[in-house]
């Protein structure tokens, strides 16, 4: 039986002050035995996110990392900062990453196996945009994500990691993908990755991304290969995304 997970990707929000209370809120939340909930606030205050959850089941991750594990690269966060703080998960490749920053599927195979060496997990995101899906390279496009992090890490990986799908047609739009389209892609995904293992594949936990909200998440994570969501704008906001646990459980 794999495990349900809620993610919150708190991306380029918050503050001290906002954070705090979100944080508390989110404290007095009733979470599912069945039910893993990972936040991911910004790097600043990912000390405060795991200072403040220190009592509590909820987990902090961080929204990216490094390929290299320190030295003369301004700006970046390497793994194991990361885990030095306490924390175990962090996201790879989220679409923003690709498309706003240039991350080919080959940086994002790096950071995949750059997370592993630091015992990070890694939450891998995949998705197709508008175009793709028309011109119906959804399978082709994930085919190619996947196939990069097989080539540099081996099939073995996934049993390490998380796989969030998330079509960058549904990221911050309002335009949920339907259960059944989100479901014939988690399909696809876990048939992709039985090709190379079928155990690691029956595994591996595929989240949905993309304007998840308390309305839409049950539906969605009823569904036999969605294993819970990635949340983005809903995530910043205690009752929807308290709401959204529940629908998971
Ligand atoms: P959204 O973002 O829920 O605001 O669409 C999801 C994500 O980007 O992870």
């Amino acid at each position: 039986m794999r495990r349900k997970i809620v993610a919150g990707n708190w991306k380029m929000n918050g503050s001290l002050k906002s954070n705090e209370a979100l944080l508390d809120a989110l404290k007095k939340a009733s979470i599912p035995n069945n039910v893993d909930v990972i936040i991911f606030p910004p790097y600043p205050y990912l000390i405060q996110a795991q200072m403040n959850l220190q009592s509590s089941a909820i987990k902090a991750g961080a929204q990216n990392l490094s390929i290299s594990e320190g030295g003369a690269f301004t700006g970046e966060i390497a793994g194991n900062m990361i885990k030095d703080i306490g924390c175990n998960y962090v996201l790879v490749g989220h679409s923003e990453r690709r498309t706003l920053y240039g991350e080919t599927s080959a940086i994002v195979a790096q950071k995949t196996a750059a997370a592993i060496t630091q015992q990070l997990t890694p939450v891998l995101c995949i998705g197709e945009t508008l175009a793709e899906r028309e011109a119906e390279q959804t399978q082709n496009v994930l085919t190619e994500q996947l196939q990069a992090v097989i080539e540099h890490c081996g099939i073995e990986i996934f049993s390490k990691l998380i796989i969030a799908y998330e079509p960058v047609w549904a990221i911050g739009t309002g335009k949920t993908a339907s259960p059944e389209q989100a479901q014939a892609v988690h399909a696809f995904i876990r048939c992709f990755i039985a090709k190379s293992d079928a155990k690691i594949a029956a595994l591996v936990q595929v989240l949905y991304g993309g304007s998840v909200k308390a309305s839409s998440a049950k539906a969605l994570f009823e569904m036999p290969d969605i294993d819970g969501g990635l949340v983005g704008g809903a995530a910043l906001d205690a009752t929807e995304f308290t709401a959204i646990i529940s629908a998971a459980s």
